[in-house]
């Protein structure tokens, strides 16, 4: 089985350098992550991997280009499955502030995922410590991943 996928949604590229920051604290704990295009990934790819990591933007909700993604998700049963969100948003939305990463969230344990960790909401491109917190949502995502493997393993 693959092991991470990062499949994500991103208008003007702050979620993508979201996705990227976060592929490279995946990689700095020595695993591989597949980066792609929600529109070019289905569910059926998601289920490949051991830990799914999904990001989009917010839109009043989840945005277009990560709809068809989401829909398809009501159709899988993710059990075993270890995931977290990320997405960028404008704080200017106050209670709606990365409200697709909520969203997703929601729907990643509703279909049974174990959520790992919490989601990661950026306003606007991640800049400065943004960047590092990227990276380390990447390395707490790979740390959580095997401890959650052990645990299991020791069962
Ligand atoms: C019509 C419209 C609706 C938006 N709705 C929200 C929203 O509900 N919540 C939020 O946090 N940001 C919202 N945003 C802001 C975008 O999510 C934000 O610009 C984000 O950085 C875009 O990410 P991207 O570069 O990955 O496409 C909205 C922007 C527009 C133009």
């Amino acid at each position: 089985m693959k092991t991470i996928i990062i499949a994500y949604a991103s208008m003007s590229g702050n979620t993508e350098k979201m996705a990227d920051y976060i592929a490279e604290g995946i990689r700095e704990e020595g695993y591989e992550v597949e980066l792609k295009s929600s529109l070019r990934t289905s569910v059926k790819d998601l289920l490949k991997y051991e830990g799914i990591l999904l990001g989009a933007y917010s839109w009043g909700g989840v945005p277009d280009e990560f709809i068809g993604l989401y829909n398809e998700l009501a159709e899988v049963d993710l059990n075993g499955k270890k995931a977290a969100a990320f997405g960028s948003g404008d704080s200017k939305y106050r209670n709606h502030f990365g409200i697709a990463v909520n969203l997703i969230n929601e729907k990643l344990q509703e279909r049974g995922a174990e959520v790992i960790l919490e989601g990661l909401k950026m306003n606007l491109a991640p800049e400065g410590n943004d960047i590092e917190r990227c990276k380390d949502f990447g390395r707490q995502f790979v740390k959580k991943l095997n401890q959650e493997k052990q645990a299991e393993k020791s069962l």
